[in-house]
């Protein structure tokens, strides 16, 4: 879809369609009375016998009105004039967006940012309008044999006044490139693991590279990672046919002296829980275990879009989790790339395995803070549902850094504890500790493990078990989730 910023009025903006907000009380909004009273009232008419509603959701379109420019009007509804926020524009422009998904409209210009958003200035708006839009757009249907062809919607203009043109113009090119990567991220998570293996993501990231001036990727084989003594990372593709990848990337946009910002991504394309195997029901939602990677990828692309002067650098471990003669067994003991030994007590806590290797090799960049995002434990579900990701660190400035570029972008996560004290049930009689660690609080668990190989570095670890896919339904699939935050997080250093 193209995105552009209109400075017209709501009644005269020659297009397929304008979209504008309507509350559940108060007067009309400007721009819907200004269409209202180009068209003779026929809005506050539809309102007052009930119609036209402002619940959330809610849509209605009215082709041809006398008057005015548009083609159609939609009117969407916003909920209560009091609580219209960022979260709220968000869901009406998306609910306008898949509202016109099923019309002939081709193009339409939305007045829903005009409303008076609280806690949103015009970047911000015009940013929430594009992604949302475009996620509303979204579609994977690239393995259907017949897919539906909804909708023609290309183009979508968004309104400001002119005063404010500027700053929503910067917001709409931020939220298309941010909807680059979130797109990436849900193509990668969407694809079925006999699809999106090792290699297909090594080959998406080299695909990247060629793409963007400042993106380069190396790959690395398993050879390499023996070399490299990745002894945790090696142990958990060892029952797998399908070769592993160690896949190294750099989005340079700033002086090679500029310490960049590293973000090691979980890339388990299945996740079957190795010798210590999952039950069968839902065992394909384990395509998802490569969230964490995918979404270092959409990152990438979005840094490549908007070329902000900053240096990063992601390193994603990729391999499949799986059983087999040689596989590694529990009790097995792993020497890490750190040296630290690992007791394998359960071969289905495997993406700490694969991250504390990437965690080591990530500090060879000296990197100004450490960052990493994994589908880690089904604790973090149990704890935080699928609307928040679990966010843990060992530095409170990094973590509400964080907190905020979530909130922002309305891709929130929520800080849980890693305390010392969760580590204790790592002990181990014969390595230096052991992969599982108790019955409670494993999410913390994990971080706590995880937490070992960051030295003194400034981390996060972003449990992405809930957020990075939505679990049934019609909008079963994967969300690109936490590129928005990433992306806002990032832009926000330079
Ligand atoms: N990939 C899973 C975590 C997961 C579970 C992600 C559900 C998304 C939804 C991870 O590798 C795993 O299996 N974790 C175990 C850890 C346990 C053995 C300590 C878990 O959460 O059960
Ligand atoms: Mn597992
Ligand atoms: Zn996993």
């Amino acid at each position: 879809m193209q995105f552009s910023v209109t400075t017209g009025s709501s009644a005269s903006e020659a297009t397929g369609c304008v979209i504008l907000p309507l509350f559940e009380d108060g007067p009309l909004p400007a721009a819907t009375q200004a269409v209202d009273e180009s068209c003779g009232g026929i809005l506050s008419r539809l309102v007052d016998v009930g119609d036209a509603s402002g619940k959330p959701g809610r849509t209605l379109l009215l082709p041809g009105l006398e008057g005015v420019g548009a083609e159609r009007v939609l009117l969407t509804g916003c909920g209560k004039q009091d609580g219209f926020d960022a979260k709220a524009l968000n869901r009406a422009v998306a609910a306008a967006a898949q509202a016109l998904g099923q019309t002939g409209v081709e193009d339409a210009a939305s007045y829903l940012s005009q409303a008076g958003i609280a806690g949103a200035d015009a970047y911000y708006a015009a940013r929430i309008t594009v992604a949302a839009a475009s996620g509303a757009a979204y579609r994977f249907d690239e393995l259907k044999s017949n897919a539906p062809k909804d909708g023609k919607l290309g183009a979508f203009a968004i309104a400001a006044a002119s005063g404010d043109a500027p700053e929503a113009e910067r917001g709409t090119i931020h939220g298309q490139a941010i909807s680059v990567g979130v797109g990436i991220a849900r193509d990668l998570g969407n694809r079925p693991a006999n699809v999106c293996t090792p290699s297909h993501l090594a080959d998406e990231a080299c695909r990247l590279a060629d793409r963007y001036e400042h993106v380069e990727t190396e790959i690395l084989d398993e050879e390499d990672m023996q070399r490299l003594k990745m002894g945790a990372l090696l142990s958990v593709t060892d029952g797998a046919e399908e070769p592993a990848r160690l896949i190294l990337m750099q989005y340079n946009g700033a002086d090679s002296d500029s310490a960049p910002v590293a973000i090691c991504g979980k890339g388990i394309t299945f996740d079957t829980g190795g010798i210590s195997i999952k039950p069968s029901a839902k065992m394909d939602e384990m395509k998802f275990d490569m969230c964490g990677a995918a979404s270092v990828l959409g990152t990438m692309a979005a840094l490549g879009e908007l070329q902000p002067r900053i240096n990063v650098v992601g390193v994603v471990p990729a391999c499949e989790n799986m059983p087999g003669g040689r596989a590694t067994r529990p009790g097995d003991i792993v020497t890490s790339m750190s040296g630290k030994t690992v007791e394998v007590l359960n071969t289905d806590a495997e993406g700490r395995l694969i991250l504390c290797d990437a965690l080591t090799y990530a500090a060879r960049y000296e990197p100004r803070c450490l960052l990493d995002v994994a589908t880690l434990t089904g604790a973090c579900v149990v704890a935080v549902g699928h609307l928040y990701t679990g966010l843990f660190s060992n530095d409170e400035n990094l973590a509400g850094d964080l907190l905020a570029a979530g909130k922002r972008s309305l891709d929130p996560a929520w800080q849980l504890p890693v305390d010392d004290e969760y580590g204790e049930g790592l002990r181990s009689n014969f390595a230096d500790f052991a992969n599982i660690g108790g019955r409670y609080a494993g999410a913390s668990i994990g971080a706590q493990f995880l937490s070992r190989f960051v030295d003194g570095t400034p981390w996060a670890h972003l449990d992405i078990a809930g957020a990075a896919w939505h679990p049934s339904g019609k909008r079963k699939g994967a969300t690109g989730r936490p590129v928005p935050m990433l992306v806002d997080f990032l832009l926000n250093l330079q």
